[in-house]
């Protein structure tokens, strides 16, 4: 179909997010409330307080994205949005909204898998990519290798066997002092950190295997803060920063690249929060140059939670007939 608009809607974790998107690759706009600042003090997400928040947000969110694109409910061709895996109330939110707008205005609902709309956020940054593609999803819940075989069929090849990569994260930063959202946090005071300045280890798992474990190093680097506190001598945080970023990021860059070698793939992708981080980015370019594989992401806002990226994946569920009804459910844990 040509010139479809499909309106969006994200509502899974703390972002409250409406976005218009044209056939599957054109952001008409990508509207984005975050409640970071709410959750702030508490440390973390509070779910209950992330639904109120969705419900007394989302209407002026998607009133917001029609008068930016000038447009009316009755102008979009379908409605998309994130059935799970998330936060139930947070899903029930935007599943009701959808529901709602499908039902009054007869359009067409569609749901989409949150981590399938990471991995559409390329798409709509690169308007040429294709599948195939491997795919590396670090997010805040999430550390999984996908093999994007077409626009419907996510192999997962690998995935975190504890804790996803962005979890750790937090949770340095939380005892670091450094609070929430850990990502940006260490990303930033690793900047003015020796990323060799302690030797956290590195958690391989089997060679042959593209599994991840995170919890080893979180421990690791817990332990060192509480033996240095104990023995009442001085933390540099930004060379704990430094050295936990490295820890993680050089397995999650060896093992994508091993797996892209592993499949015979020369090109990929990377989604998710934990993509915006910058010795990532540059390390996986570097990596993927020296192996001769081509290597895409999103621009940061793109990398964590939005609606744009429900919208195109909610085009190519659409036009492959996976549409859904008014039973459609948010499942917590749904599988990929
Ligand atoms: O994709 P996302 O917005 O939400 C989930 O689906 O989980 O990812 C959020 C996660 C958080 O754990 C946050 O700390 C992490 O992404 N993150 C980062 C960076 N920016 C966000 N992690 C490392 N470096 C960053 N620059
Ligand atoms: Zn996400």
């Amino acid at each position: 179909e040509v010139n479809m608009k499909i309106l969006s809607i994200e509502t899974s974790c703390d972002e409250t997010s409406v976005a218009i998107v044209e056939d599957g690759r054109k952001i008409l706009t990508n509207r984005i409330y975050s409640q970071i600042d709410i959750h702030k003090k508490y440390g973390g997400v509070v779910p209950e307080i992330a639904s109120r928040n969705h419900i007394t947000k989302l209407p002026y969110i998607i009133e917001d994205a029609l008068e930016e694109t000038q447009m009316r409910l009755e102008d979009v061709d379908a409605i998309g949005v994130t059935n799970g895996p998330g936060l139930i109330g947070a899903l029930l939110v935007g599943l009701s909204e959808a529901k709602a707008i499908a039902y009054s205005l007869d359009k067409p609902l569609i749901g989409v898998h949150h981590i399938e709309g990471h991995i559409a956020a390329n798409f709509l940054q690169y308007p040429e990519l294709e599948p195939p593609f491997l795919t590396l999803v670090v997010s805040g819940g999430h550390s999984h290798l996908v093999l994007v075989e077409d626009y419907q069929t996510f192999k997962v090849l690998g995935r975190t066997i504890d804790d996803a990569a962005g979890e750790a994260f937090d949770k340095i930063s939380r005892v670091l002092g450094f609070g929430y959202p850990g990502g940006p946090a260490i990303d930033c005071a690793a900047k003015k950190g020796d990323p060799e300045a302690i030797a956290f280890p590195r958690v391989f798992l089997d060679k042959k295997e593209y599994n991840f474990s995170f919890s080893g190093l979180k421990s690791s680097v817990l332990n060192y803060i509480n033996s240095k506190k104990m023995k009442n001598e001085p933390i540099v945080v930004n060379d704990v920063a430094a050295s936990f970023q490295m820890a993680v990021v050089e397995v999650l860059v060896k093992k994508t690249i091993a797996c892209a070698k592993g499949i015979h793939m020369n090109k990929i992708c990377m989604a998710g929060g934990v993509s915006c981080n910058s010795l990532l980015r540059q390390m996986m370019t570097d990596a993927a140059k020296e192996e001769g594989l081509s290597l895409y992401y999103p621009d940061p806002i793109l990398c964590t939670d939005n609606a744009a990226m429900i919208g195109s994946m909610a085009y190519y569920n659409f036009i492959n007939g996976a549409v859904s009804d008014l039973s459609l459910n948010g499942i917590p844990g749904l599988k990929i």
